[in-house]
C-alpha cells in the first residue's frame, strides 16, 4: 500500500520498521534484499525514485516501510516542505513504529543532513538504528576505518551508541544482523496498548 498521509497507512495493529536516508542511499534496495526479492520496492539509479510511504506486509506479521528519500539537490523548495510534512506526519503520529533505521552511504564522510536527521530523532525521542549501505562498493579495509570514523563522529555528541549494521545489497551483507534486530525488538509491540490509543 502507497500513501502520502499517514492517517491512511494499514491499520496499526502489527509492528512496524521503516528506512529512511539521503536519495540513492539504497533504501528500497536493502528492502529487497531483506525480503529476498528482486523488485517489491521500486529502485532507480536516478535519486528520487520513492515518493510515497510504502507498506509491505511481511509474513502477515509485521510492517516494512520504505520512505522517500531526502537530500537531492535538485528538489524544489516546495517539495521539501512537502517531504517534510508527510514524513513527521507519518513518523510522530504512527504508534506501532518500533524502529526506523537511517541509511547512511558508508563511502561518504559524515553529512550534515544525515548529522540532522539522527539529530532529529534524538530530539523527538524516536528510536532508531544506523545501517551503512554499499560495503561492495569499498575494501575491508576502508570499510572498517569508515566505520570507525562514523563510530568516533557520533561519539561527539552521543553518550550511548545506537545500533549499528553495515550492509550490501549487491552481497546481502548484514541481512542475517538486520532481521535478527527486527525479530528481537518487534517483541516490545503489544497490541492491547495499541487496541486502547485506536479511535
Ligand atoms: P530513493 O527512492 O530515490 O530515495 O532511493 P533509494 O534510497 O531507495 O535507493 P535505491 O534502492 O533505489 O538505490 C539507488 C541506486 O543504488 C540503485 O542504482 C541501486 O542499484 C544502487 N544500490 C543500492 N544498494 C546498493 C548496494 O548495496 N551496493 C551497490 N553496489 N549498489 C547499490
Ligand atoms: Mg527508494
Amino acid at each position: 500500500m502507497s500513501n502520502s498521509d499517514y492517517s491512511k497507512c494499514p491499520s496499526p495493529v502489527k509492528p512496524e520498521f521503516a528506512f529512511i536516508g539521503r536519495s540513492n542511499v539504497g533504501k528500497s534496495s536493502l528492502i529487497n534484499m531483506l525480503c529476498q526479492r528482486k523488485n517489491i520496492a521500486k529502485t532507480s539509479v536516478k535519486p528520487g525514485k520513492t515518493q510515497l510511504i510504502n507498506h509491505f506486509l511481511i509474513n502477515e506479521e509485521w510492517y516494512l516501510v520504505d520512505l522517500p528519500g531526502y537530500g537531492f539537490a535538485k528538489v524544489p523548495q516546495k517539495n521539501r516542505d512537502e517531504w517534510k510534512y508527510m514524513i513527521n506526519g507519518y513518523l510522530l503520529n504512527r504508534i506501532n513504529l518500533i524502529c526506523t533505521f537511517i541509511l547512511i552511504d558508508l563511502r561518504l564522510p559524515p553529512q550534515k543532513i544525515d548529522q540532522e536527521m539522527i539529530e532529529s530523532f534524538g530530539e523527538q525521542a524516536l528510536p532508531f538504528a544506523l545501517v551503512f549501505t554499499k560495503a561492495d562498493k569499498l575494501k575491508p579495509a576502508e570499510v572498517e576505518k569508515n566505520v570507525a570514523a562514523y563510530k568516533h563522529f557520533l561519539s561527539e555528541s552521543w553518550e550511548e551508541l545506537p545500533p549499528l549494521f553495515t550492509t550490501s545489497s549487491e552481497k546481502a551483507t548484514g541481512r542475517d544482523e538486520i532481521l535478527e534486530f527486527i525479530s528481537k525488538t518487534k517483541k516490545v509491540f503489544n497490541a492491547e496498548v495499541i487496541k486502547q490509543k485506536l479511535p
